[in-house]
């Protein structure tokens, strides 16, 4: 995580998330939901630039720039904060700062975005402020500042607890695995995939109390196919709790999950609380085809190929 600084600009590359396994314990007393979730970091990727300034800012351009917020309720302006907080006392340099998003990542599309923007500022400010964090240190701080920040830091494939944020890296083969994506056109709020899930268990309900939600637990088949580095096996066990929730806010999605599946993918699924749906393909090439036939089938906004896993928010070397 270690990087040169060009002049008073850092700039850090973040990538998006996919849930391989998506499972959702009861909600808890806080609104949240106990997750255990198999993080995998893909080569899709927002650029951070931080440098000083009179007080602190930011600007958004690229994809979807227009809905995220430019102001304090920006998560990378918020990560920022919270990592002069901690750095208060330790690091002289920790001043107001400019943060400058360069968006490839869709927004409100279940790839995490906007945690990947506030991880990114974390790295970036690090090194800007020479604040001297390690990168267990940042951890503690991104934990804080949302549910898949820390994640967006460490990148790779990981085993997520908690609210996600409690991370264990799994140990996978170097299988680099092909993936297409299908953007939607629409977005999808994730508390609101959360309280339709609620709904949903809610209703499935027997008796007049509510229905007993188990704890959730990490899938032996996943990991299983993950040390294999089998691409089929892993098609065959991506899971998504939160897939149900989503196709019912969002039922156009039911028909993109088929046409890919139609079309080859060794494996399909929403992407978090979505609307992006994921494929698995078996080479870079299938991937190619699918992709082409998705956006001929017209079931999405756009398509994109990735691959995966790719490390976590890493400084850029400045340009010579
Ligand atoms: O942590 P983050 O701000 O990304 O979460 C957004 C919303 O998603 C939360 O306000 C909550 O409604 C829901 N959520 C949840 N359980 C989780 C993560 C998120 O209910 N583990």
């Amino acid at each position: 995580m270690t990087g040169k600084r060009a002049g008073d600009t850092v700039t850090v590359r973040v990538p998006a998330k996919l849930n391989l396994q998506l499972a959702v314990g009861p909600r808890r007393a806080d609104g949240y939901h106990d997750l255990v979730t198999v993080y995998h970091a893909v080569s899709l990727f927002d650029e951070v630039t931080a440098e000083p300034a009179g007080r602190d800012g930011v600007t958004v351009g690229g994809e979807g720039a227009d809905q995220v917020p430019a102001d304090r309720d920006n998560l990378a302006l918020r990560a920022a904060a919270a990592l002069r907080k901690t750095l208060a006392g330790r690091s002289a340099g920790a001043g107001r700062v400019h943060i400058t998003i360069a968006k490839r990542i869709p927004v409100a599309a279940g790839l995490a975005g906007g945690s990947a923007d506030a991880a990114a500022a974390l790295v970036a400010c690090n090194e800007l402020w020479d604040g001297g964090l390690s990168q267990s240190q940042l951890l503690e701080v991104a934990a804080r500042v949302g549910s898949d920040v820390a994640f967006a830091l460490l990148g790779g494939t990981a085993v997520g607890r908690g609210r996600g944020e409690r991370l264990t890296q799994a140990l996978a083969p170097a299988t680099q695995y092909h993936w297409v994506l299908a953007f939607a056109d629409g977005q999808l709020s994730t508390s609101e995939v959360y309280a339709a899930l609620d709904r949903l268990r809610g209703r499935g309900g027997r008796g007049d109390g509510p229905r007993e939600i188990a704890q959730p637990e990490l899938d032996a088949a996943l990991m299983s196919a993950l040390r294999s580095g089998d691409a089929r096996l892993v098609g065959r066990t991506l899971s998504n709790d939160l897939q149900s929730a989503a196709v019912s806010l969002f039922p156009a999605l039911r028909k993109t999950l088929a046409a890919g599946l139609e079309l080859g993918a060794l494996g399909a699924l929403v992407s978090g609380s979505g609307p992006t749906c994921v494929f698995l393909a078996a080479s870079a090439d299938r991937a190619l085809d699918l992709a082409v036939s998705l956006s001929g089938a017209g079931v999405c906004r756009s398509v994109a190929r990735v691959t995966g896993p790719v490390p976590g928010a890493v400084v850029v070397p400045p340009a010579r």
